[in-house]
């Protein structure tokens, strides 16, 4: 929804994108980059303004200003999502993930180098679990095979975990990257509420394999763009009506106190996270903050949303190309676990009051926000926040928009409120502010229905229904944030349709042309 005058108070840093924004300028000369945002005045002081660079790509042109371009030059090319350094080199890490094997695709099929580190993590923890993804997926060197023959990529792999800073090293040495989007962390709540050892585990895996990669990147590509995965769940949901902005305060925040005043701007927003993998995430952003401003890197920290769908038009290329998909307590994102539900003739498993409003957006428009955040490289030393959502929607809407599209399948479901395992507020504003993406061009493509409708398309084939009715039994959660482990009991069954819509509806502000 867009509220009536709104104007984004921000303009986007990198509009004017030259040599500036670009991985392959090595900045040259004595740049002192610790000035905090007073560089530019340090510099002049001692009568340093102009920053000098070397192109790693055009070394002909010896040292000049950086002020070319994307336009003008020719190793950057215009694609639809925004210019692209042509076989543009980029890794990615955690690629055998949801997110990460799409992204490859669609990268390498645009004509990038791509490159990837995984340990399967992922598939180990949902086989610990008992579950399994109910799209099957093949093995990496399967998907690799299918790649090449479908596709027409190659696409450069390692058995690695992040942690592993000496076999990290050796492969960024040898890759040299342009820009790296890390998604190699334990991306689940429930997961790292189990116990101890699995909290343990996921504060390990997620923030230790962040900093270690930053000292890496401090060392070995300082130029390279670092393009971060964090949540919504960072910010929680301020029952104050707070709106989250993207995750600085804009100039004109006022903090008021005592009858004084102070501008907040520039300041990181607060976070208040909503479980130990979350804390993680909010720990990720402090690191990745702190060694921008230590050392100049770049970065991006993606405050995503929850992602939904099976679709793009590479990973639909084959069967060998699909990507996972998860339905059990731990690893299925919400509206990916109410089209499973329905298409097993169960009712759709709602928690506590169903008013939670969270953000969400479609695999497809997801994955077109990060090519343009690789296509728009940050400035050296800027530490920037995007909010990567197209939708606010309640859980009790999503599960009439899924019962609404289920009955085109010919299936009729009911809604169960079931006692709610998290501690979180089920009644609350939430305000959204997304204008970043979109001044990079980013315009949603996939409504919530069509991704629906292509999920039931999908998950209505009679293998992958098999697989679903062999793990239906983990649907209903029994995690609880409180540390016992019981199944939540029923509260209420309801027929879609019959609720009073009530209370806070979520308010979005992305700019719509
Ligand atoms: N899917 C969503 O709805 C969503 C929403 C918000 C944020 N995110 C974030 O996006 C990122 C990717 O999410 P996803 O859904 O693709 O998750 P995923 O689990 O499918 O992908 C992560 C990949 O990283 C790998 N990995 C984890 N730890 C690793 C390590 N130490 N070394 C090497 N590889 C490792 C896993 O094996 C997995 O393949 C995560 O950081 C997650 O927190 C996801």
């Amino acid at each position: 929804m867009v509220k009536k005058n709104y104007k984004a108070n921000k303009k986007f840093h990198n509009k004017d994108r030259t040599c500036w924004n670009c991985p392959a300028a090595k900045l040259k000369g004595n740049v002192d980059f610790r000035g905090c945002g007073q560089s530019r005045k340090i510099m002049s002081a001692r009568g340093d303004e102009h920053i000098m660079i070397e192109c790693k790509r055009r070394p002909e042109l010896g040292r000049y200003e950086p002020t070319i371009t994307f336009e003008q030059c020719p190793q950057w090319e215009k694609t639809k999502y925004g210019h692209l350094l042509k076989n543009m080199r980029i890794m990615i890490l955690g690629i055998d993930g949801y997110l990460g094997w799409t992204l490859a695709l669609k990268l390498a099929k645009l004509g990038c180098r791509i490159s990837g580190i995984d340990n399967y993590t992922r598939r180990n923890c949902v086989k610990e679990r008992g579950s399994h993804s109910v799209v099957p997926i093949v093995s990496m060197e399967e998907r690799l095979k299918a790649a090449r023959k479908v596709l027409g990529v190659d696409i450069e792999f390692r058995e690695m975990d992040i942690r592993d800073r000496k076999k990290l090293k050796k492969f960024l040495q040898k890759e040299q990257p342009e820009a790296i989007v890390h998604y190699a962390e334990i991306p689940s709540a429930p997961y790292s509420m189990i116990d101890a050892k699995h909290a343990i585990e996921v504060q390990n895996n997620n923030v230790l394999g962040t900093l270690g990669l930053l000292w890496l990147m401090k060392d070995i590509v300082p130029n390279t763009s670092l393009i971060k995965l964090g949540t919504f769940g960072e910010y929680g949901t301020p029952l104050t009506g707070r709106p989250l902005f993207e995750g600085i305060f804009p100039s004109d925040a006022i903090l008021k106190w005592d009858n004084r005043e102070w501008s907040l701007g520039g300041e990181l927003t607060p976070r208040d996270p909503i479980s130990f993998y979350h804390v993680s995430k909010v720990q990720g952003t402090f690191n990745v903050y702190e060694a921008a401003k230590y050392w100049w890197l770049r970065s991006y920290d993606v405050m995503q949303g929850i992602i939904y769908g099976v679709h793009t038009d590479e990973v639909a290329a084959g069967p060998n190309l699909r990507t996972r998909y998860d339905v059990d307590e731990f690893f299925g994102t919400v509206v990916n676990r109410f089209v499973a539900q329905t298409i097993m003739g169960l009712p759709i498993t709602v928690y506590g009051t169903g008013e939670q409003i969270r953000a969400f957006i479609a695999l497809e428009d997801a994955i077109e926000c990060m090519i343009r955040l690789i296509a728009s490289p940050p400035e050296p030393g800027q530490y920037d926040v995007v909010n990567q959502v197209t939708g606010l929607h309640k859980l009790n809407d999503l599960a009439e928009t899924v019962a609404k599209v289920a009955k085109k399948f010919g299936i009729n479901t009911q809604i169960q409120r079931l006692e709610n395992p998290r501690i979180e507020a089920e009644v609350h504003p939430l305000e959204v502010e997304s204008t970043k993406l979109p001044d990079l061009g980013f315009r949603p493509k996939v409504s919530l229905e069509k991704e629906i409708t292509r999920i039931f398309e999908l998950l209505t084939q009679p293998e992958i229904k098999k697989r679903i009715e062999e793990k239906a039994h983990l649907f209903i959660p029994k995690t609880t944030w409180s540390g016992e482990r019981k199944e939540s009991e029923v509260l209420e069954v309801y027929e879609p349709g019959t609720k009073k819509k009530k209370g806070y509806k979520g308010i979005l502000h992305q700019p719509q042309k």
